[in-house]
């Protein structure tokens, strides 16, 4: 159960943050969800409000300091905290080789996936209580480099150790900081990476949310620094 837990989830209006946001609200918990833009976000905010979840919706680019300002001083002035920071907003940039990887895109990508974490961890910490959890969403690909994976995977390689990092500095303080390789999911972002793949052969993320509400409640108290595979946490559930 999360009641009376402050829960902030980026990148909310689709995919796995909108399902981590469905199963948080189920959970009693209060939220804070982002993404870009009110037109899709509010959907999701009134979904979630419809079943008397208590929801605070915030749009903004997670990646851009003002909006990240915004959105922490938004969720303090209502509801005084945040227990649990899930740094899900992610964007997958082209599939291409580094020798044709467009710089942009490169610096957009790194934005987007790492820098955004670093920026919003960074100014939800001091509003952190003892208990607290972070939680990064990372990838197959933050472990292992694969050809045609780019910024994407180097993004996720340094969320890693971003994870690492803030788990050592926050240890003493008794907040814990994790990641998740969600696996393959039922997403526009998975359709994008694998035009060729029958959606159908994916779970959905609405089927892979065990690990993240493991993380999320007081259950994993003692669990910090590590990294875990959702569908595998999943099937022993
Ligand atoms: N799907 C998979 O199979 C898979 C596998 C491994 C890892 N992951 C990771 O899981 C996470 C969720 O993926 P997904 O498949 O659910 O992706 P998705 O369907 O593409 O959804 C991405 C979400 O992030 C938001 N977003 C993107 N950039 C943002 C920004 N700068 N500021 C605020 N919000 C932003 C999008 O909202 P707007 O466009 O409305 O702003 C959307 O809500 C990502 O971190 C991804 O890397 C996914």
């Amino acid at each position: 159960m999360l009641r009376g837990r402050v829960v902030m989830i980026t990148g909310a209006s689709r995919g796995l943050g909108k399902a981590l946001a469905g199963a948080c609200a189920k959970e009693n918990a209060s939220l804070v969800i982002n993404s870009r833009t009110p037109d899709s976000l509010h959907p999701v905010e009134r979904e979630l409000a419809e079943d008397h979840a208590e929801v605070l919706a915030v749009p903004g680019d997670v990646s851009v300091t003002a909006d990240v300002d915004q959105l922490v001083h938004q969720a303090i002035d209502r509801f005084g905290r945040v227990d649990v920071l899930i740094n899900n907003a992610g964007t997958l940039g082209p599939r291409v080789p580094i020798e044709e990887y467009p710089e942009s895109e490169w610096r957009q990508v790194l934005d987007a996936n790492l820098t955004s974490p670093f920026l919003l961890t960074k100014a939800v910490i001091p509003h952190m209580p003892e208990g607290g959890s972070i939680i990064n969403v990372t990838s197959g690909v933050s472990v292992e480099g694969r050809a045609e994976w780019g910024a994407y995977s180097v993004s996720k390689f340094g969320l890693e150790g971003l994870t690492q990092i803030l788990a050592a500095e926050l240890q003493d303080r008794g907040i814990r900081v994790n990641s998740v390789d969600p696996g393959g999911m039922r997403t526009e972002m998975r359709a994008a990476a694998y035009p060729e793949e029958d959606p159908k052969t994916r779970i959905t993320p609405e089927e892979n949310t065990a690990v993240f509400l493991y993380l999320a409640s007081d259950e994993s108290r003692e669990v910090t620094g590590e990294r875990f595979k959702a569908q595998e946490f999943q099937r022993t559930r």
